[in-house]
């Protein structure tokens, strides 16, 4: 603050700029808006599912005949984007279901696509839900040690997502953090002619503790260890800029960072460094440690989020993955 010398009051008066909710309005640089939202579901096998997930509270896992409403519901609140995950009968140790013609997410992106073409369809493509071990694809033996195969990963991601495309998803969100991904998939989504399907690569997505409600969602916690051998150490900023520049290299068209609350700085330094479209994940625990406390009547839960996800746009984030979408939607809508 400047004084001025002969009066002794502040010449300089930010407060001025907030004397008018209509002014208030004028100077705001941040607009959230529902255009920014994507909202991920959870695709369930079976019949007559709508399971509200316990640590989600308002978020549920659909069957495909139960998926139609719910879908229209999203279209009709305006919400642009859904991102689809799948929740197979049968897994094995490669993940096999998760590239039939007939999957599960094959099937949902099809139904979609009938129902609410609106509707824009991403789709997660990773195999942690379609392997009977949890992990996000088939495991080799390294020296006494299971790990991921990366390079036997890499084929099975491209076939998993031209069977998407194939069912009509209009973009493909690789979340596996498998070493040349963006690349195998860019490559056998081209060599089946789907070169105008863009790739949202989960660039820097950190091995996180916010996950943990999002397992019990989609079935898929690994049956032993962590993911740590191919998901982000949370302590590493200047290693998602290089992860990003490599997803970059290999011709991802817009780029996540994810979990979002505690990697605020890693958007901002995204954006800032490579100036592409980027994406902020409000993963599950995320969700879950506001509907918890919003329980409780500890928080005013529109207001906490409102606040939250309007952070993520100030910090650079141009679009949001987020279980909040649909009331977000609402309370934009009803103001
Ligand atoms: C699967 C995947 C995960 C999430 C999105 N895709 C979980 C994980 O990596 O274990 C997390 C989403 C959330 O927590 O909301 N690779
Ligand atoms: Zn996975």
């Amino acid at each position: 603050m400047v004084f001025s010398p002969s009066s002794g009051y502040p010449t300089h008066r930010p407060r001025r700029l907030r004397s008018h909710p209509r002014l208030r309005d004028l100077v705001r640089e941040q607009r959230l808006t529902v255009d920014d939202l994507i909202y991920p579901m959870f695709v369930y096998h079976g019949k007559n599912v709508r399971r509200e997930i316990a640590s989600m509270p308002g978020q549920y896992q659909y069957s495909l005949d139960r998926l139609g409403d719910a879908v229209a519901e999203i279209a009709e609140l305006g919400i642009p984007s859904v991102l689809l995950f799948g929740i197979p009968e049968h897994k094995d140790a490669t993940g096999s279901a998760a590239s039939h013609d007939s999957g599960i997410v094959q099937d949902a992106i099809r139904l979609i696509k009938k129902q609410s073409p609106e509707l824009h369809v991403i789709t997660d493509v990773c195999f942690c839900e379609y392997t009977d071990h949890g992990h996000c694809g088939p495991l080799t033996d390294r020296s006494g040690r299971l790990d991921v195969d990366n390079d036997a990963t890499l084929p099975l991601l491209a076939e998993q997502s031209v069977s998407h495309a194939q069912a009509g998803a209009d973009m493909i969100a690789p979340s596996g953090m498998m070493d040349g991904m963006v690349q195998a998939i860019r490559a056998g989504l081209d060599g089946a002619g789907f070169t105008h399907i863009p790739i949202l690569a989960y660039a820097a997505k950190f091995a996180s503790a916010y996950y943990g409600p999002f397992r019990e969602a989609a079935e898929s916690a690994p049956s032993f260890g962590d993911r740590r051998s191919y998901q982000m150490d949370p302590a590493n900023g200047d290693e998602a800029l290089r992860e990003v520049a490599l997803d970059l290299a290999e011709g991802a068209d817009l780029v996540m960072v994810k979990p979002a609350l505690a990697y605020l700085d890693i958007v901002r330094r995204v954006k800032d460094s490579f100036g592409v479209p980027v994406a902020a994940y409000n993963v599950s625990g995320e969700y879950a440690m506001v509907k918890a406390a919003a329980a409780k009547g500890w928080i005013d839960e529109r207001r906490i989020v409102l606040e939250t996800l309007t952070g993520f746009k100030r910090a650079g984030a141009d679009m949001i993955l987020t279980y909040h979408a649909p009331d977000v939607a609402r309370w934009l809508r009803n103001g």
